[in-house]
């Protein structure tokens, strides 16, 4: 039997480029949700940073000539606080419902929309390349594991802040709540670090070599 033709290049990678209606809702819902997660730490850390404020409470209340300690002005502090909590809870269960629609479509959506299939084509593709197309190929290679990273941070994200969110109620979870905290905190850095080189990296190669490639993803073609 005549041996069969061992093939020099990787097949054809699906359509990457006319995004699916499916993976734009996901895109741009989940985008708006990590940067609403982003908006209530700095409106908490930054902005509002209510306990900062405690000072300024007291102030106030003396020039009504009344005095409020220190303890008062904390249990104000904390009043607003749980104003914007509330908000990056109710945020983060949207995030985590958008987590596993992700999941799912994953695992049962249409085939542009498996990420895993992309990658393992991409990184293939990128083995086969002839030198002269390596760049290229390092650069898709490259852009798609940023995009594991983030799923990965994401899946971290969801399940630490379930965890937190049920830390009052759940005996083990808040015998974890400390280390799953740091987790979840440190976390946040990793996507900020992802939300700045994804646009810096669309928006250069939208300019440079990829023209339409934002519009796509908003309008798919
Ligand atoms: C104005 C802001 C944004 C623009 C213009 C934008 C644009 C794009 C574009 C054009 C792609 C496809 C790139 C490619 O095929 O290589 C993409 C993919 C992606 N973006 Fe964004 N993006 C934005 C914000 C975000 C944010 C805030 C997140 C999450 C933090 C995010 C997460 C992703 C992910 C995970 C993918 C890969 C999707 C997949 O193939 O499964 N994007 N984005
Ligand atoms: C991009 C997504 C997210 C970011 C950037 C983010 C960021 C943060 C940060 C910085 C903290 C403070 C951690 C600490 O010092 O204790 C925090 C706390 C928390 N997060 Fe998230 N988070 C995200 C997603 C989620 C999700 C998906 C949930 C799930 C519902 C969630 C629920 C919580 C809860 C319950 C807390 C503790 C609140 C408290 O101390 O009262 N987060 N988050």
């Amino acid at each position: 039997m005549a041996p069969l033709p061992v093939p020099v290049e990787a097949p054809a990678a699906p359509p990457v480029h006319d995004y699916s209606a499916p993976l734009r809702v996901w895109h741009w819902g989940n985008a708006l949700l990590v940067s609403g997660q982003l908006a209530t730490i700095l409106f908490l850390m930054v902005i509002v940073n209510p306990r900062s404020a405690v000072p300024e409470f007291q102030q106030a209340m003396s020039k009504e000539g009344l005095a409020l300690s220190e303890q008062q002005g904390r249990a104000f502090a904390h009043i607003i606080s749980d104003r914007i909590w509330d908000w990056h809870i109710a945020i983060g269960l949207a995030l985590a419902a958008f987590w596993l629609l992700r999941v799912l479509l994953e695992l049962r959506g249409p085939a542009e929309m498996r990420f895993s299939t992309r990658l393992l084509l991409v990184a293939r593709k990128y083995r086969l390349a002839p030198p002269a197309d390596k760049g290229d190929a390092r650069h898709a290679l490259f852009a798609q594991t940023t995009y594991a990273l983030f799923y990965a941070f994401l899946t971290v994200m969801v399940f630490t802040g379930l965890a937190l969110t049920w830390a009052d109620d759940v005996e083990f979870l808040h015998r974890i709540e400390h280390p799953v905290s740091e987790v979840h905190s440190v976390t946040m850095y990793l996507i900020i670090g992802f939300f700045a080189v994804h646009l810096g990296g669309v928006v250069w190669s939208e300019i440079t070599s990829d023209h339409g490639l934002i519009s796509r993803m908003i309008g798919g073609k």
